[in-house]
């Protein structure tokens, strides 16, 4: 029996109980743990604080320390947030320590039993994973409590496929509506200013890719973020 799954969109981190929550932070997060996980990566632990991750790291010193403060590599990290620094080579088969500024902040804050992180890389993929469910919350993961244009524009492309439930879905979905060029769209976000200005252009042209992976990371019971192959 078709199944229509209601979504809602919530535009900034907030602790969401239900079964499924889909984090978004385009700029970069979200799309560096795919990235990760499409390379073999074998699991991505999201932390709030440098600290947290140094304390996991003394009990476990070959997981690999990622992330950023600021858009740079933390110092004593061994990777940054870039997704080019999530080579096969870096990551396969290791498991990754990640701590960024926004994106792991919500993937820690909600408290739904399945969490997806979700990209341009890997839409199609994520959209087939929600389809399973009668409910999806989107959670967008914005920049430092204020609303992130490239975090909305991916959750207008997810629920516009899905049926209405919150008035933030129609508003998302509206927006991507109109939209054809992704890199183009994702140039006018502030993040991306300020990613350009410390050199990371090439993350938003990376970013901006539409369904180059079938990957999708899965956590489950806020663990940490593996992979699942979809079937699309
Ligand atoms: C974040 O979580 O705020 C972002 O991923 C920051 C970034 O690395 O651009």
């Amino acid at each position: 029996m078709h199944m229509e799954t209601v979504v809602d969109v919530y535009f900034l981190p907030q602790p969401i109980e239900g079964e499924l929550c889909v984090i978004i932070d385009v700029l970069r997060a979200t799309t560096s743990i795919t990235t990760a996980l499409h390379n073999g990566a074998h699991c991505v632990y999201p932390v709030e604080s440098k600290e947290e991750a140094f304390k996991i790291k003394e009990d476990h010193p070959d997981y690999i320390l990622a992330g950023e403060e600021d858009g740079l590599k933390i110092s004593g990290f061994d990777l940054g947030n870039s997704p080019f620094e999530f080579s096969e080579k870096a990551v396969k088969d290791k498991n990754i320590i990640l701590k960024t500024s926004n994106g792991t902040v919500a993937a820690k804050m909600v408290r739904c039993s399945e969490v997806l992180a979700a990209s341009f890389l890997n839409l199609s993929a994520v959209l087939a994973r929600i389809k399973r469910r009668r409910k999806a919350n989107i959670v967008c993961s914005g920049t430092l409590g204020k609303i992130s244009l490239e975090d909305c524009l991916l959750a207008g492309f997810i629920a516009k496929n899905l049926k209405y439930g919150n008035a933030q879905a129609r508003i998302v979905s509206g927006y991507a509506e109109g939209i054809n060029d992704i890199y183009k769209e994702l140039l006018k976000s502030t993040h991306a200013q300020k990613l350009i200005k410390l050199g990371f252009e090439k993350d938003i042209k990376f970013a901006s890719q539409i369904d180059i992976t079938n990957t999708v990371p899965i956590m489950k019971n806020g663990n940490c973020f593996s992979t699942g192959i979809i079937d699309i």
